[in-house]
């Protein structure tokens, strides 16, 4: 269901609230909100920005650089493969591209079906089964490419 501006404000409101006089709050707000909504909404960018006294690209800069925050919904399944050393060492890259060229998307994206979003992560500390990829939050090693195309026609 999707929720309208001011539903969202109304959340987004009380999460603010429920963080005021937090030092540093603006980390687990977004955590909050994404926990919230799966995902941090546009809408909410503006909110935050306003009631922390930061400027909407500051709020927005802070999301993109760490990629556990989402600016859309996620598909019904989440596949996110690790992008770290240990893993492109062992033909993560190749895996990667493989998967990209399979689902149709690049990363951060989801799959026109809404089944699939695909999301780079770094060390899932499994290196020792490298590549490594976790699959709704399951952890997957070994990952080549018959083993992606079996994860994928698994969850579709
Ligand atoms: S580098 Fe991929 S799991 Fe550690």
């Amino acid at each position: 269901m999707t929720q309208t501006s001011t539903e969202i404000a109304a959340r987004v409101g009380e999460i603010l609230n429920a963080h005021e006089g937090m030092e540093g709050p603006l980390l687990p707000i977004l955590h909050a909100i994404q926990h919230a909504y799966g995902y941090v909404p546009r809408d909410a960018l503006p909110i935050i920005a306003k009631r922390l006294n930061l400027t909407r690209a500051e709020v927005h800069g802070v999301m993109s650089f760490y990629h556990d925050f989402r600016e859309d919904p996620a598909g019904k399944h989440v596949l996110k493969l690790c992008r770290a050393e240990a893993c492109q060492a062992m033909g993560a890259d190749r895996v990667a591209a493989h998967a990209q060229n399979r689902l149709g998307i690049e990363w951060h994206q989801t799959t026109n079906d809404g089944q699939i979003t695909l999301e780079p992560v770094f060390c899932l500390g499994l290196c020792a089964c490298a590549p490594a990829a976790l699959v709704d939050g399951k952890v997957v090693g070994r990952v080549d490419e018959a083993r992606l195309d079996a994860i994928i026609e698994g969850v579709r």
